[in-house]
């Protein structure tokens, strides 16, 4: 048996955690990455009520957790006392949303860097609050943690790169737009994540001769990836890291 082309280790991030087997986006799901081998997570930060950054995907806590009501309702102090496992599994009870200062304290405990994608949401009144929020957040993390950014929003990657010009800028697209090269160097960020379905190995040629990185969102069977990593795309994030890494 010869392997599948696949990913280096390095280059596998789960997405909200380890979310195929763990509830996503709580530690519980970090701590799953971490036992599956890899070494990223990505994971979705918003504001609360209060300018608190936490870390959830959508603009509630009614998917997610025992709660109801939007994020911009909600202070972090209320958005913090709910449940967020036991709807995924009774084992998850008591997870909790955490906050990103929570986050990265455990990441670093668990020996995991961190994708964060700033989400913009409407309830979001400040750019300025929300990016030097990431700031102040992410400057606590140990010195293992690596941290890039990414996000649907151009203009929250232009005033993170202001503010962090080392870190890793990745721009996220279903599809990515005929016009790549001059949104991505108007921020300015040097990666693309795009959805695994509009891959081409055309675009993969073009982006890797002008030295740009592509990873792949959300994939979860790497049979789907075979032919796109000789091409040059850099890496996949995956509810399911295992199957990745094995
Ligand atoms: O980072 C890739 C992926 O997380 C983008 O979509 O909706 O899962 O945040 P979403
Ligand atoms: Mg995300």
């Amino acid at each position: 048996l010869t392997a599948l082309p696949g990913p280096v280790p390095d280059e596998v991030q789960a997405h909200r955690g380890a979310s195929a087997i763990a509830p996503e986006n709580t530690i519980a799901a970090f701590r799953a990455a971490a036992e599956a081998g890899a070494k990223w997570v990505e994971l979705d930060v918003a504001l609360s009520a209060d300018g608190r950054l936490v870390v959830i995907h959508d603009d509630s806590v009614d998917r997610t957790s025992s709660g109801k009501g939007s994020l911009g309702a909600l202070t972090q102090a209320e958005i913090g006392a709910l449940d967020a496992g036991a709807w995924f599994g009774d084992r998850f009870a008591g997870e909790r949303i955490p906050t990103l200062v929570e986050t990265i304290a455990a990441l670093g405990e668990f020996g995991l860097s961190a994708n964060v994608e700033i989400k913009q949401h409407a309830h979001h009144k400040s750019l300025d609050q929300l990016v030097r929020a990431v700031q102040a957040d992410i400057a606590g993390r140990a010195a293992g943690t690596r941290i890039m950014i990414s996000s649907f929003d151009a203009e929250a990657l232009k005033a993170m790169h202001a503010l962090e010009p080392e870190l890793e800028m990745a721009m996220l697209w279903g599809m990515v737009p005929e016009d790549w090269e001059q949104r991505l160097a108007a921020i300015p960020a040097t990666t693309i994540h795009m959805h695994y379905k509009t891959l081409s190995i055309g675009l993969l040629e073009r982006t890797r001769e002008r030295g740009i990185k592509v990873r792949a969102w959300t994939c979860n069977d790497p049979v789907q990836l075979v032919s796109f990593w000789d091409a040059g795309l850099t890496g996949v994030i995956t509810d399911n890291p295992a199957i990745f890494l094995a």
